[in-house]
């Protein structure tokens, strides 16, 4: 018999809003850059309901999908997915249903909205060049809060106001198609130097309008595309934010920066905090160990009052159910680990003294048997 006292944090329920979640083990987004990008440009196809469905077999609570572009601009390659028509929306549908059909546990599914901005265009890491792509291989011009580039990518061009309402408006329209493609909740991309970062931080963003200036101008497009967002899907769907809590650079963002943004979006609606780090800049020294984002989300969710997600270098099922049971965050996102074992809950829960339902196609490998 398994001791109640030592039954594992990591596979207890977890509700936001209306979404009841089977357990605390999620699927991070993870690019896949697998779309066509000339035949059906950000359309997801069998690459990806495969790569998502693995995760719902395996046992994962909640998945979420790669970036998913808000408009075409705001792909990272040309091989991103999107969600800025129709046939999108519809392709997206079927790996939704997919993943709800074939789950024991209850997997539910989100969609990672996000807009690349001046990090948009670029070659995927498998291909043979690297940096900014060409027009004539499929690329575009890149849009930033300023015209300076990232690195050694080609210079963006400066978002006007108007480009920026387009933006919000962008965001808006896609979590509509998200809800009516049947996803259970929506992240907001606001990290790893990705538009919303790059106006968030002061390392990137040096506009002297409304969208720039003080932290509260930084801010306000990561807020705005909150809003509208939480206005375009139902009261009951919660809404989630990744940010990167520090960039990792002497006047950057840092945690504490971090949990002021956090605290204004959840006031705006935003039911959990991702933590993530980095990515604003090339030129950061981060110190990467097993772990390592942890104390951010503790920072966040004790300071800001939020639930959050871990996220990092956390592939062991002890690591991952201390972060739950020592109070560091609310959930735990297992990314590369998860792409070593697509089962990595089923085996996580084992280890952890307890059992999770096999697809009863699965049943006779479970251990239990
Ligand atoms: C192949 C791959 C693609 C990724 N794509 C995204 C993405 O689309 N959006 C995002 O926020 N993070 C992305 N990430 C970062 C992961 O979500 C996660 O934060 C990171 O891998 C650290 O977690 P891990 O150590 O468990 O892998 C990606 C990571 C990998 C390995």
């Amino acid at each position: 018999m398994r001791d109640q006292h030592r039954a594992p944090a990591l596979f207890a329920p977890l509700r936001l809003r209306d979404l009841v979640l089977a357990h605390r083990g999620w699927v991070p987004a993870m690019c896949q850059y697998s779309c066509d990008p000339v035949d059906a440009p950000g359309v997801p196809h069998d690459w990806h309901l495969v790569h998502l469905g693995q995760f719902a077999v395996g046992g994962a609570a909640l998945i979420l999908t790669e970036a998913t572009a808000v408009n075409a601009a705001g792909r990272i390659s040309p091989r991103d997915t999107g969600l800025w028509n129709d046939e999108q929306a519809t392709a997206w549908a079927r790996i939704v249903d997919f993943v709800h059909r074939s789950s024991a546990v209850g997997t539910k599914i989100g969609v990672q909205l996000a807009h690349a901005g001046r990090k948009a265009s670029t070659y995927w890491p498998f291909a043979a060049q690297r940096g900014s792509v060409p027009a004539t291989e499929h690329g575009w011009q890149a849009l930033g809060p300023t015209g300076e580039p990232f690195g050694s990518y080609a210079a963006p061009r400066a978002l006007t106001d108007e480009d920026i309402r387009a933006v919000i408006a962008d965001f808006a329209a896609a979590a509509a198609r998200a809800v009516r493609a049947g996803f259970d909740t929506v992240e907001i991309h606001g990290a790893h130097g990705y538009l919303l970062h790059q106006f968030a931080s002061p390392l990137v963003n040096t506009r002297t309008d409304a969208w720039g200036g003080d932290e509260e101008r930084r801010f306000a497009l990561t807020l705005a595309v909150v809003d509208a967002v939480r206005s375009a899907v139902p009261g009951d769907m919660p809404v989630l934010l990744r940010v990167s809590a520090t960039d990792w650079v002497e006047g950057g963002l840092d945690a504490a920066a971090a949990v002021r943004l956090a605290r204004a979006a959840a006031a705006r609606g935003v039911d959990l905090v991702d933590v993530s780090t980095g990515g604003a800049v090339p030129a950061a020294a981060i110190p990467v160990e097993p772990g390592y984002q942890v104390p951010f989300a503790r920072a966040i969710r004790e300071r800001a009052g939020v639930p959050t997600a871990a996220v990092g270098l956390i592939d062991d099922a002890a690591q991952a159910d201390r972060v739950i049971r020592d109070g560091a965050a609310d959930a735990v996102l297992v990314g590369r680990g998860a792409l070593r074992d697509p089962h990595w809950w089923q085996r996580a829960a084992h280890e952890l003294g307890t059992e999770l339902p096999w697809a009863p196609q699965y049943e006779r490998a479970a251990w239990w048997r």
